[in-house]
């Protein structure tokens, strides 16, 4: 009973504590430090709910007139402040607003921008952040939803 508690425990603090590991690997104890978020986790968990709603709103044919759009992206600092100024990082943001920009201003096919836009989440994920990407995956709109 002890253990199970005390794995249980240990799970949700794998959870809370290692956003950017991959949720596989279990042996990251260092990572249970108390930190305050980053501004880039709160962005991050802004654009999450923005987008998650606007998924909503067009599963139900119901577009906003104005799509938001994330301006710093480029400029928030992340938890390891090295890991958003490196190259990679910064190249990923840009194909990420270029995408967010296509969604913005492209309503016919919105479906269609709104995947590729979570594409572009996904794939700086992939590379920088891999934890978030069982989140993430479910922003995207299924086949039979866009077939409404
Ligand atoms: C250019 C790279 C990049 C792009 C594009 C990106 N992310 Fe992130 N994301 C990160 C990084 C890096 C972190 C870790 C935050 C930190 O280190 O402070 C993160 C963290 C997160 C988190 C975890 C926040 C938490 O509570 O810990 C979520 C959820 C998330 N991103 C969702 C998204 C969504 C949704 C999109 C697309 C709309 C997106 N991300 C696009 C790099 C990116």
């Amino acid at each position: 009973m002890k253990l199970y508690i005390s794995s249980i425990i240990s799970l949700l603090l794998i959870c809370i504590f290692s956003s950017c590991t991959d949720p596989q690997n279990k042996s990251g104890a260092s990572r249970f430090t108390m930190r305050e978020d980053s501004e880039l986790t709160l962005l991050m968990r802004d654009m999450y709910d923005y987008y998650d709603s606007l998924k909503v709103n067009i599963e139900n044919g119901d577009i906003p007139d104005n799509i938001k759009e994330f301006h710093n992206i480029h400029s928030a600092i992340s938890t390891e402040p090295a890991k958003a100024k490196s190259d990679l990082y910064q190249a990923m943001a840009t194909v990420y607003k270029e995408s967010a920009d296509r969604l913005k201003n492209n309503k016919n096919d919105i479906s269609q921008s709104f995947n590729l836009m979570v594409d572009n989440c996904m794939n700086c994920h992939q590379q920088m952040c891999p934890g978030p990407m069982v989140k993430i995956k479910n922003l995207y709109l299924t086949d039979a939803k866009l077939e409404r």
